[in-house]
């Protein structure tokens, strides 16, 4: 409420945001986590919480007027429809060179992704955080991030067998006739629960086309997982639709933190002015780079140093699908939850996720979602005039993640006789290169913050999230995210608290 005092306040309720607001309750603090997004705690009128990929609706985008599909065609022709304006769970954040792709709601990108929970390799390691400890991160911090989120890996006897992998197989048969290694993607999703769906013993989820628009049963996301258990504690507490705005210094060494409460059409109902003693920047690599960039230069928090906004990477995402021969059908139907990829980083700079593409029907196709070792990274700054944070990425940079996944996609095509599809992300077009699932940076590690996500200059203040990571982590990012956000707590609550 208007005029509250709090003695942690977290911004945003992804996963570096739950780390913290478990870790803090179970040290016996009270914790206050706002979320721009919507609770997703109620079912709509058809008796589902989220709507799927086949009939996205006012439940889809994050306040706009038309779907913004990753994927935009099919078989050359755009498929994006008209919504109403609602404050829907994907957000589609359009900067000069790239849509970055991120959850909105309680839980973040939990709600939308598709649960692939990957430790990087350890050799991979020094590169993607060089400043931390490794032993104490894959002895403690991965083992404790992968238990939380109730990480799994398919059955795969179960694998080689169900309808709904079978394009999955066709990836590892194409994979391996090219020498290529090839790996299971370890997942959050319930595999027992997704087997008991192919049964046609349950509802429905990751064989009804649910992702991206979140999937009503069988995934854990942060509301089943640290935020239920940051509940449990009863210390916590979780306001959405609430947004903030500001943060600034106040008395005795506390701070003002602004937060505008929203409606599901995205209008402001109420501004509200908090006290709090501490406050936990969680609101994603975006969300965080653009409120710490903003503050930085507009006065509030003068004292933020130099790096604030800079290192910002996209993880070298890129996709592309690959139009197979008549005798390798990849199945009309197709789990929406990948379960494996093809590793040729060390050799080629590229991991590539065999992707499903679950439109219940045959489409030839192979789809895949490589993520390179881009060495490009982007700053946010402050745009006085338009009054909005700016990011400089270059569409032309994503060249660089485009040769790499070649070294993979190339030699396949070459080795099958098969070519690229040019019909997914345009007309005659093979790439898609003008989106990421995975930001990451624009508050690094030891560099904005000390080597923990403390904001030096001002005692009190915390990044927590995907901003420390500078712009790659090998694989797809969450559980690195955690991991970080696990092992920087426990020291904030041994030596700040
Ligand atoms: P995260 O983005 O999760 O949470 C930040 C929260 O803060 C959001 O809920 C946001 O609404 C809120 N917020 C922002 N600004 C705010 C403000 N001013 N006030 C209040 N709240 C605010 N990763 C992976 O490892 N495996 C995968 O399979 C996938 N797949 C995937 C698919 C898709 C479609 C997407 C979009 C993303 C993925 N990812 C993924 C990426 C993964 O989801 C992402 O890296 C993490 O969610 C980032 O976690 P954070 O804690 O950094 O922020």
């Amino acid at each position: 409420a208007d005029g509250a005092r709090v003695p942690v306040l977290v911004i945003g309720t992804g996963y570096g945001g739950s780390v913290a607001a478990l870790r803090l309750a179970q040290a016996g603090v009270d914790v206050h986590m706002v979320e721009m997004g919507m609770a997703w705690d109620t079912p709509g009128s058809d008796g589902k919480i989220f709507c799927n990929t086949r009939e996205p609706d006012y439940r889809s985008y994050w306040l706009r007027t038309r779907t913004k599909a990753p994927l935009n065609y099919f078989l050359g022709f755009p498929i994006d429809r008209d919504i109403p304006r609602h404050t829907g769970i994907l957000d589609a954040e359009e900067f000069g060179g790239i849509t970055v792709y991120q959850g909105r709601g309680v839980g973040g990108g939990s709600l939308v992704n598709g649960g692939m929970a990957v430790t990087p390799r350890r050799e991979n390691f020094g590169a993607v955080l060089p400043s931390v400890n490794a032993d104490e991160m894959y002895g403690v911090y991965y083992p404790r991030a992968n238990a939380e989120l109730g990480v799994g890996v398919i059955d795969p006897a179960w694998f080689d067998s169900t309808a709904c992998y079978q394009y999955a197989r066709v990836g590892r048969k194409h994979a391996q006739r090219s020498g290529f290694p090839f790996v299971f993607v370890p997942d959050v999703y319930d595999w027992n629960y997704m087997k008991q769906e192919a049964a046609g013993t349950v509802p429905k989820s990751a064989l009804a086309g649910e992702i991206l628009y979140g999937n009503n049963h069988g995934k854990k996301s942060l509301q089943q997982t640290y935020l239920a258990r940051a509940r449990a504690t009863g210390r916590v507490a979780i306001s959405s639709l609430h947004r903030v705005t500001s943060v600034t210094p106040a008395a005795g060494g506390a701070y003002t933190v602004v937060i505008e409460q929203i409606n599901t059409t995205g209008d402001v109902t109420a501004v509200k002015n908090v006290t709090a003693d501490r406050v936990f920047f969680a609101a994603g690599s975006v969300g965080t780079s653009k409120l710490l960039v903003k503050l930085k230069a507009t006065g509030a928090l003068p004292g933020l140093n130099g790096e604030i906004g800079r290192g910002w990477g996209d993880n070298g995402n890129v996709m592309c699908g690959r139009a197979n021969h008549m005798w390798d059908p990849t199945g009309a139907l197709q789990s929406s939850i990948p379960c494996c990829g093809i590793d040729n980083w060390a050799a080629g700079g590229a991991f590539a996720e065999v992707a499903p593409l679950p439109t219940g029907i045959e489409t030839y196709a192979s789809f895949y979602l490589s993520i390179t070792n881009n060495p490009n990274r982007a700053q946010f700054s402050w745009n006085a005039a338009a009054g909005k944070v700016e990011l400089n990425w270059q569409a032309a940079w994503k060249q660089a993640s485009i040769t790499m996944a070649k070294t993979i996609f190339d030699k396949i095509n070459s080795k099958e006789g098969t070519i690229y599809r040019t019909d997914l992300f345009g007309v005659y077009k093979i790439w898609g290169d003008h989106l990421t699932y995975h930001p990451l940076g624009g508050a690094v590690l030891n560099k904005a913050t000390d080597n923990y996500g403390r904001l030096t200059a001002y005692p009190g203040l915390y990044v927590i999230d995907g901003a420390l990571i500078p712009g790659n982590t090998t694989v797809n990012p969450f559980v690195t995210i955690t991991a970080l956000a696990e092992r920087n707590i426990e020291k904030i609550i041994a030596t700040d608290l």
